[in-house]
């Protein structure tokens, strides 16, 4: 069968490394992917915003699974369109992508449906959201979370420590609108303390077959410093999310959200992705995604033994109670290498050197994510360049393999965090 991936970061790059392992595919295309999915999949110029050229190649080359990548498609209606006509399509539709597209749309669902959350309020006018938080400062010294209300590539989210830098915040989003529409509507919520983990199901109505959880690192540098990323590494599965945990995000997250999501009438199909903080008073919900993580996925999908081309058939076709999903008893991790100034302004087309070298003499898998071709040399072209993942017995010798890999990756102004993983072994 043909295949269809939407999208050009290191989840794409991962997904088309496993679904290249899938006996039933014989060719794989990507819309348009990078220099590392060129070594696997054929290459169409185009957006991923464009819905309507895509779907016409998918109908034009008989295409029998597109999996959309990013929430952007997704958010404005890539799916619907595919099915509309006849195609299939791995994702959930515009109504379903409202879980990741609107912050408020969410938190109504979880507050209506008693599903543990922060506490938050919503404001569309800047001067009421700064009177608020003018109150909660005066009671507690939390720190104050503020959230742009739509799309904001992970950066419209500020964890601010006084309140002066929360109504910073508001004015950013609002005021300067510095993520565009998404600053129509402001989020306030109380600050959750603990360990993040990320939850990936495959959802198929109210049908849902868990993945290994993982840890990302959403902090630009060691330590858990400096701005907020799309994520700098990754490790699964995740010791702190134990079996009573997965019991309870199951019973008390995941079931009454489908279930909620049935009661409005919106069927999901494809990835429900539940960032969680695990907290002193239990698991709660910090966001949802409608789409599979980025860097998750290149700590997850090394990790599954089942096909993963059957999987999102299943998904598709709503007959995933069918299937028995299966996983390594194995360890992985994922360092991101990112542009020098990421997350900020970073410079793009520095020359990258050592991957097949690191790949040959480590055993790390080297997904790409923002990379291009360019006068036969593979240059940087996004913030995030490469996702350098190990599989290993423990995570010790994941820690050793994949910084043994990296060590060997060179570009000018590359970073990335030395400390993935580093709390698991000390
Ligand atoms: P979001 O886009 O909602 O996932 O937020 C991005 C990141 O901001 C999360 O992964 C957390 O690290 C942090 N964050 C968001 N909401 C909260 C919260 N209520 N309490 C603490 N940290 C948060
Ligand atoms: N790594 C965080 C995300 O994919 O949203």
């Amino acid at each position: 069968m043909k295949v269809l991936i939407i999208g050009s970061g290191g989840r794409e790059h991962a997904l088309a490394w496993k679904i290249a392992q899938s006996d039933k595919v014989d060719k794989i295309y990507a819309w348009p992917g990078n220099a590392g999915i060129g070594q696997i999949a054929e290459r169409v110029s185009g957006s991923v915003m464009d819905i309507n050229a895509a779907a016409d190649f998918a109908q034009r080359e008989k295409i029998d699974l597109t999996v959309i990548g990013p929430e952007s498609p997704l958010i404005v209606g890539m799916a619907d369109e595919f099915a509309k006509r006849g195609l299939t399509v791995f994702g959930p539709n515009k109504d379903a992508a409202q879980m990741e597209g609107s912050k408020v749309f969410a938190k109504r669902l979880m507050i209506d449906n008693g599903i543990p959350t922060a506490m938050c309020e919503v404001f569309d006018d800047p001067a009421k959201a700064c009177a608020y938080i003018e109150s909660i400062a005066s009671k507690s010294d939390d720190p104050i979370v503020v959230k742009a209300d739509g799309e904001a590539a992970g950066k419209g989210v500020f964890v601010a420590k006084t309140k002066a830098d929360a109504i910073e915040a508001v004015n950013v989003i609002m005021n300067q609108r510095a993520f565009g529409t998404s600053g129509d509507r402001v989020v306030i919520e109380e600050f959750l303390d603990g360990p993040e983990a990320s939850f990936m199901c495959f959802v198929s109505g109210e049908t849902y077959v868990p993945m290994l959880a993982a840890q990302d690192h959403k902090r630009a540098y060691d330590n858990d410093e400096g701005p907020n990323t799309g994520g700098m590494g990754c490790y699964s599965p995740v010791p702190v999310v134990t079996d009573d945990v997965l019991m309870f995000v199951q019973d008390s997250i995941v079931k009454p959200t489908l279930a909620a999501l049935k009661n409005m009438g919106i069927s999901y199909t494809g990835v429900l992705y539940v960032g969680l903080a695990l907290t002193s008073n239990g698991p709660k919900v910090v966001e949802f995604n409608c789409r599979f993580g980025d860097p998750e996925t290149q700590v997850v999908l090394p990790l599954l033994e089942t096909d993963l081309v059957e999987i999102m058939l299943a998904t598709a076709q709503g007959t995933l109670d069918k299937l028995d999903v299966r996983w390594l008893n194995k360890k992985a991790m994922c360092v991101v290498i990112a542009s020098g100034g990421y997350p900020g302004n970073y410079e793009k087309g520095k020359v990258i050197t050592g991957v097949d070298k690191a790949e040959a003499d480590t055993g790390v898998i080297v997904f790409h994510a923002g990379t291009e071709n360019k006068n036969g040399n593979v240059v940087s072209s996004g913030g995030r360049v490469l996702g350098v993942t190990a599989v290993a017995g423990s995570f010790k010798d994941c820690i050793d393999k994949v910084y043994s890999g990296v060590d060997m990756i060179h570009f000018d102004g590359a970073h990335y965090r030395r400390d993935i993983g580093r709390r698991l072994i000390v």
